[in-house]
């Protein structure tokens, strides 16, 4: 039997990756825009760094973690998210010092040991963007200003922002107190999920999927009646300046989001187009006590992970599908008729890339109508067939493929003619 890959991870073909290339540049291009560099960190962290960043009792620690032991026993952990490591990044090499604001972003794979369904992987991609250093609720207007014209940039314009406030460590543990006081007489009534989550994590039953639990919820006190008033203020401001860039959204009491280290904002981008279940595009929030978590100083934050897995399929489910999917498409392809001809034709290839052009050569040893076949399979703009006599007389032939139309010149005018033959197309 032939081997297949992992169950939730798939690979991303020619053909599908140049989509994947349109988007990363589109990230660099808006991103760009407001002030955002890339940051590259390992895949591979401690253990401790999400057990103690993303919050021992969610689900992503509790049950979603890829984690191994090293040789030394000590505990290693493929990443189920980034903004840990970015603090971590950010503390180990005090990065605070060179800016007051730190903006950056990341492309790469997370990992978690989720039950794989439509839009939902075990390894799967995320751009993260993190804002560190401003408790300033109009850089998250502004950070989430940047996700939204990054969307439009590609397009996507059928989704929903949604917004929230979970309070910060004034209110919360008073309100947590309140509603799991509040859960107890009807806790026969909620999944066994949630009845766990009553004794780890109250709030994570605004997350519960299950319709009976939903419809319980209304019976609970909502954490926006509880906010104290430094929390209630940021929210306010938060809103106003999400008016001011224009930008629509619904205030969602529900939006406690599944990582513990959030603060104050939670805001997530959904779309109907991904279906009912897993249909957050992105989603974040504030994040001010992740960098106290892990040990280093005060550090006020917010950004947000996006799921490029899940962007993909709402552009590629879009009818007219407008992203520019080229292929490279080579100029020429060098066609040989014997041993000495290929090394010939290997000569000009390396001469002409050396230039900056795709050209393409075939090694097998195939008939002359073969080797065609595969130049117009490439759809190579110009051919050119190699043998004794052109090895002899140094006089070549070019055939522009499209019209079947034939130029002669010799290996030194060669670049000049496929250049002046390329503009005539164009
Ligand atoms: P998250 O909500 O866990 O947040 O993930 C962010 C996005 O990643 C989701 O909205 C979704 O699009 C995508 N995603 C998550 N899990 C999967 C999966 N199993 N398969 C496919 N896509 C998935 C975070 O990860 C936070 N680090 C975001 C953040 C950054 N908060 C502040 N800064």
């Amino acid at each position: 039997m032939s081997i297949r890959s992992i169950k939730g991870t798939h690979d991303i073909l020619p053909g599908e990756v140049e989509l994947w290339q349109q988007i990363e540049s589109t990230i660099r291009q808006v991103f760009g825009l407001y002030g955002f560099s890339e940051i590259r960190t390992p895949i591979l962290e401690w253990t401790e760094l999400f057990s103690r960043g993303v919050g021992q009792a969610t689900d992503i620690v509790q049950k979603e973690m890829y984690s191994l032991k090293d040789s030394k026993g000590r505990s290693i952990t493929l990443r189920p998210e980034g903004t840990a490591s970015i603090v971590r990044a950010h503390i180990e090499h005090s990065l605070g010092r060179s800016a007051s604001v730190n903006r950056l972003y990341y492309i790469g794979p997370m990992f978690r040991h989720e039950r794989p369904q439509k839009g939902r992987y075990r390894q799967f991609h995320q751009l993260g963007v993190e804002m560190l250093g401003s408790k300033n609720p109009a850089l998250e207007a502004e950070l989430i200003e940047a996700a939204i014209r990054f969307l439009e940039k590609l397009e996507v314009n059928e989704f929903e922002l949604l917004v929230n406030s979970v309070g910060d460590a004034n209110c919360r543990p008073i309100y947590i107190e309140k509603l799991s006081s509040a859960m107890i007489p009807i806790l026969n009534h909620f999944c066994d999920g949630c009845n766990k989550r009553h004794k780890t994590n109250p709030m994570r039953v605004f997350d519960c999927k299950n319709s009976d639990c939903k419809s319980l919820l209304s019976q609970l006190p909502k954490l926006s009646d509880h906010l104290c008033h430094n929390c209630q203020e940021h929210h306010k401001e938060l809103l106003d300046w999400l008016d001011l860039y224009n930008l629509s959204y619904r205030e969602d009491p529900s939006l406690v989001r599944g990582l513990d280290y959030y603060a104050r904002t939670t805001f997530e981008v959904v779309s109907k187009e991904l279906g009912p279940t897993q249909n957050a595009i992105l989603g974040g929030g504030r994040y001010d006590d992740l960098s106290i978590m892990l040990g280093g100083k005060a550090l006020p934050a917010c950004g947000f992970g996006l799921g490029l897995e899940r962007l993909v399929m709402l552009l590629t489910s879009k009818k007219n599908i407008d992203i520019d999917v080229s292929f490279p498409i080579p100029v020429l392809f060098l066609v040989h008729l014997n041993s000495k001809a290929l090394r010939k034709c290997v000569h000009i290839a390396t001469q002409l890339r050396n230039q900056g052009h795709y050209v393409s050569i075939d090694f097998e040893d195939r008939s002359l109508r073969s080797q065609m076949r595969i130049a117009n399979r490439l759809q190579s703009l110009f051919s050119c067939v190699i043998g004794d006599e052109e090895l002899t007389t140094g006089k070549l032939t070019v055939k522009r493929m499209h019209d079947g139309k034939k130029f002669n010149t010799n290996e030194k005018d060669l670049i000049h003619t496929l250049k002046k033959e390329i503009r005539a197309i164009l």
